[in-house]
């Protein structure tokens, strides 16, 4: 029984609670949720997403997506799909934290160099419990098992698959675990396979949003969507979030799109822009440091951060080689802000950051 490496220590309490033999716990949905509950199987065969996994011949019920902005994996290849339960409904009606149907699975599958490498699963078994896997593909890409923390030479490469507890680090930024199957990522331009609007004329949103394509206006810059649209899948939907689970919540730097930042919210109240543009980083490690500094991408933490080595390197998670493409896109909203000077009070932006100084890294 793998109980417990699928949780961050805190919760692995109440999920112990959760698992048997406890009075105040809901009755179980169904036998099969119960057979299931600790753990998730230890072959990829035996999680559904396959009706032949030697052929390659995915299950009929499952469905592929793309979130508009991916999280950038040192340039690996990903397919993603989910299965939701036959009928059942999302509860949306917190827009940027949506509760999933008990059943719901989610896959994602990473190729390196053109090889399957590895392919993740999260499988919510009741409420409040999800169990995580990570599946290392024999060398044939004939079978994949269990293999949470290991590394995997491809040709010259390394790939590191990460631990469990690695999985909750970010995913436990969204209050339901799934990162990339939510509204903003879903209806931006640029998300495939199931949509938004797509899940809204299926009938599986409930309450149906009243707007199912999403776009980032622009800031004045010209070029805010590349920049906060990589900063939302990178840093902000796992961690740099409101949510006070997230790992990146105490340092008040927000870098996630909200819903309502993308249907109407003025650009000058998005939380990507007044956690960051003229403010300063919390971090004594970091004294008299803006998180942005306007129109000046090298004296901005976030491109130092973005791009450093070793262990000041963001995201601390994920990635081992710098994503030029994104830091390009970053570095140019950036110069393309207004330096103090140049805006038309004088000043830059104030800090609007509400919470208390907190020692985190930023
Ligand atoms: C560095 C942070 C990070 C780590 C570590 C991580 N994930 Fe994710 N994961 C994400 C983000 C962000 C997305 C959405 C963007 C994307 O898929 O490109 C995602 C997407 C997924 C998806 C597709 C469904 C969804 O949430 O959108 C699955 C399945 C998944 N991850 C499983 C796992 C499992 C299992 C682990 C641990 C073995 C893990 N992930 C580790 C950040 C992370």
């Amino acid at each position: 029984m793998r109980l417990g490496l699928y949780v961050a220590p805190l919760l692995v309490a109440a999920a112990v609670g959760c698992v048997r033999g406890d009075a105040d716990a809901p009755p179980p949905a169904s036998a099969e949720v119960v057979e299931a509950a600790d753990s998730a199987p230890d072959d990829l065969a035996a999680t559904g997403l396959y009706a032949d996994v030697a052929a390659k011949a995915l299950s009929p019920t499952v469905r592929e997506f793309a979130p508009a902005y991916p999280l950038w994996s040192d340039g690996a290849e990903k397919l993603r799909w989910i299965e939701l339960p036959d009928g059942a409904t999302i509860d949306t009606s917190a827009p940027d934290d949506w509760r999933f149907p008990v059943g719901t699975k989610s896959w994602k599958e990473f190729r390196v160099g053109g090889r399957r490498v590895e392919t993740r699963f999260w499988w919510k078994v009741r409420e409040g419990k999800w169990l995580a896997a990570a599946y290392v593909w024999s060398a044939d890409e004939r079978t994949a098992t269990r293999g949470e923390g290991k590394t995997v030479v491809v040709g010259d490469r390394r790939w590191n698959v990460p631990t469990s507890d690695a999985c909750s680090e970010c995913h436990r930024g969204k209050k339901d675990r799934l990162l990339g199957f939510e509204a903003v990522s879903l209806g931006l331009d640029g998300a495939a396979g199931v949509t938004l609007a797509g899940l809204a004329a299926e009938g599986r949103l409930a309450p149906t949003p009243s707007s199912t394509r999403l776009a980032i206006a622009d800031d004045g810059t010209g070029v805010a969507a590349p920049a906060l649209g990589w900063l939302h899948a990178n840093c902000g939907v796992g961690c740099h979030n409101g949510n006070a689970n997230a790992s990146g919540y105490p340092v008040g730097l927000r870098l996630r799109l909200e819903v309502a930042d993308l249907t109407g919210r003025s650009p000058s109240e998005w939380t990507s822009r007044t956690s960051t543009l003229g403010v300063l980083a919390k971090s004594p490690d970091e004294p008299g440091q803006l998180r942005i500094a306007p129109g000046d991408p090298d004296a901005s933490l976030l491109v130092a951060r973005m791009s450093a080595e070793g262990k000041a390197r963001m995201p601390p998670l994920g990635t081992e080689v710098v994503d030029r493409a994104g830091l390009d896109a970053v570095r140019a909203w950036i110069a393309a802000q207004p330096r103090p000077a140049d805006a038309p009070d004088g000043g830059a932006e104030p800090p609007a950051d509400p919470e208390p100084a907190d020692a985190g890294a930023d």
